[in-house]
């Protein structure tokens, strides 16, 4: 899969796999903090198969307005057709799907209570533009809140064979990711990591009363539990040919790469091979951060 602005998110990165991202009682703590059941008029962007916005409406005002925004076409009709029936109690056309533009949101100015995305900043060449869109479209008193991840951490190798690894071999692997992270943020491809600043964004939009929580859910590796198909689906080293095309467009030596491929290959090939023996157990990925900021 690669992330050029210019292609839709596959169905591989769109999948169920994301239902598993919250626990149930942990969205309950956080409608309560920032008692969305005041919330009528709420706007989810970049909501590709509207994961989260399935995830937030169980908590909104019993009858809420609800607006899905993506860039993507086949997104937005996917979501037409298939998203309502998830909401019996919910009239169809209290929702709306809308095709457009982070950057140019097709939305009144101070129009939502509750202006929310989960990993869409991360893909954004401007997220402070995308944020004072996303401002524009709150009312005064209203909400934005953001989901992003912190994905270096997600990357990394860290369970029963992180002590067994070359720590040159794991070194190396985090060089590599920081690097080609490096390489997208240089193409305008966005920043993988921009949950690790995002307050500060937040705080530069003008934004108040900001937070930052962090998602207390993890999807474990445990032997039995990960199946052949997450098998197969290689989380470690997802496409090397878009990581080194990534690096080649941004100046990268061959050799360099090479050692790059080399440590991942070697890492994800010890990890699959310890998930097949099942002896491979990972507390989990999801270094996820909630940031939330008020217009006042
Ligand atoms: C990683 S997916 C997240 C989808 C959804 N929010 C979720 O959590 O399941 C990112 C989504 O943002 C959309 N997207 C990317 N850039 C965008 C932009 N500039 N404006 C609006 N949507 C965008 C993509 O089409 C994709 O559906």
């Amino acid at each position: 899969m690669t992330n050029n602005p210019e292609t839709p998110h596959s169905e591989m990165w769109l999948g169920d796999h994301r239902d598993l991202w919250w626990n149930q009682d942990y969205l309950e703590l956080l409608a309560k903090r920032f008692q969305l059941h005041d919330v009528k008029v709420m706007a989810d962007i970049g909501a590709g198969k509207g994961h989260w916005t399935k995830c937030l409406i169980p908590f909104l005002d019993p009858l809420p307005k609800v607006t899905c925004i993506d860039r993507e076409a086949d997104w937005v009709s996917d979501l037409k057709q298939n998203f309502p029936a998830n909401f019996s109690s919910i009239p169809s056309e209290n929702f709306e799907f809308l095709q457009g533009d982070v950057l140019d949101l097709p939305l009144e100015s101070e129009s939502c209570d509750l202006v929310t995305c989960q990993t869409l900043l991360m893909h954004v060449s401007d997220p402070m533009k995308a944020l004072a869109e996303m401002k524009r479209v709150v009312k005064p008193g209203g909400l934005i809140l953001c989901v992003e991840s912190m994905n270096l951490f997600n990357r990394l190798e860290m369970g029963t064979l992180t002590p067994e690894l070359d720590i040159k071999t794991q070194t190396k692997e985090f060089e590599a990711w920081l690097a080609f992270h490096r390489s997208k943020i240089e193409l305008g491809e966005g920043d993988h990591d921009i949950a690790s600043y995002l307050p500060k964004l937040f705080m530069d939009a003008g934004l108040k009363r900001i937070r930052t929580y962090q998602n207390d859910c993890v999807v474990p590796d445990i032997p039995g539990v990960v199946s052949e198909e997450e098998l197969d689906f290689d989380y470690m080293w997802p496409d090397v040919d878009d990581m080194v095309d990534k690096m080649e467009k941004t100046g990268y030596e061959q050799a360099q790469i090479s050692e790059y491929k080399k440590a991942l290959k070697e890492i994800s090939d010890a990890s699959k091979e310890a998930m097949r023996k099942g002896s491979y157990v990972r507390s989990g990925g999801m270094n996820m951060f909630i940031v939330a900021g008020y217009k006042v």
